[in-house]
């Protein structure tokens, strides 16, 4: 098990990561329900407020259980939440984590998520003594897989039928980054 900080900020030149707090409720709200966000994250297609605060609480529960550390997404000159990253599967306390992320549709095509993802693994190589780092993306989901080309991951191919959501198992494509 990794022992994950309970505060972390991470800055880099374009965007700043922080832990989510209970004021960025209102501002998940919006982006459930935008079509690829919810079909490609488990990110639900309808959300309420009291959810939004249960989902905040819930990825402080899994940092202090050390298995997921997901942080905020916002720009340099505004402090609203406009996405999420995060390093999952590090319930093994092994080498290897998985990464995730979404971006609110208004932030989007400003290499956000680019600076942001890139921003965590250094950081999850440095300081959770990671070997690599996993992306499981669904085929059609282009963007996300530019996203990890731009980090320098490399393809892996697809591995089927590995990934089960809404009660069926979907083939995904495999991407990877090592320290
Ligand atoms: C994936 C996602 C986070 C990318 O956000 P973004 O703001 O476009 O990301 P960035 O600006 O950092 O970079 C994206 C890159 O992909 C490219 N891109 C964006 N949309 C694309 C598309 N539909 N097809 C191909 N490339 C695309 C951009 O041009 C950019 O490349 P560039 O820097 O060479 O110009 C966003 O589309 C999203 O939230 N999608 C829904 C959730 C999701 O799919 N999460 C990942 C699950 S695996």
């Amino acid at each position: 098990m990794h022992t994950l900080p309970d505060e972390l900020r991470l800055e880099g030149d374009r965007v700043i990561l922080r832990d989510w707090c209970d004021e960025d409720a209102p501002a998940l709200a919006p982006v459930c329900g935008e079509w690829d966000v919810c079909a490609f994250t488990s990110v639900p297609w309808s959300y309420s407020e009291a959810e939004a605060l249960a989902w905040i609480e819930r990825q402080r529960q899994k940092r202090a259980a050390g298995t997921v550390l997901a942080l905020a997404i916002q720009g340099r000159d505004d402090d609203r939440a406009l996405g999420n990253v995060n390093l999952a599967r590090l319930d093994g306390g092994g080498r290897e984590a998985a990464i995730g992320y979404w971006l609110d549709p208004v932030a989007r095509g400003r290499g956000f998520v680019t600076a942001a993802a890139s921003l965590l693994i250094d950081w999850g190589f440095a300081n959770l003594d990671l070997e690599r780092i996993e992306f499981a993306i669904l085929p059609e989901n282009l963007a996300s897989q530019h996203v990890a080309e731009r980090l320098g991951a490399s393809s892996e191919g697809v591995r089927e039928r590995s990934h089960e959501a809404e009660g069926r198992l979907w083939d995904m494509t495999i991407w990877s980054v090592g320290r």
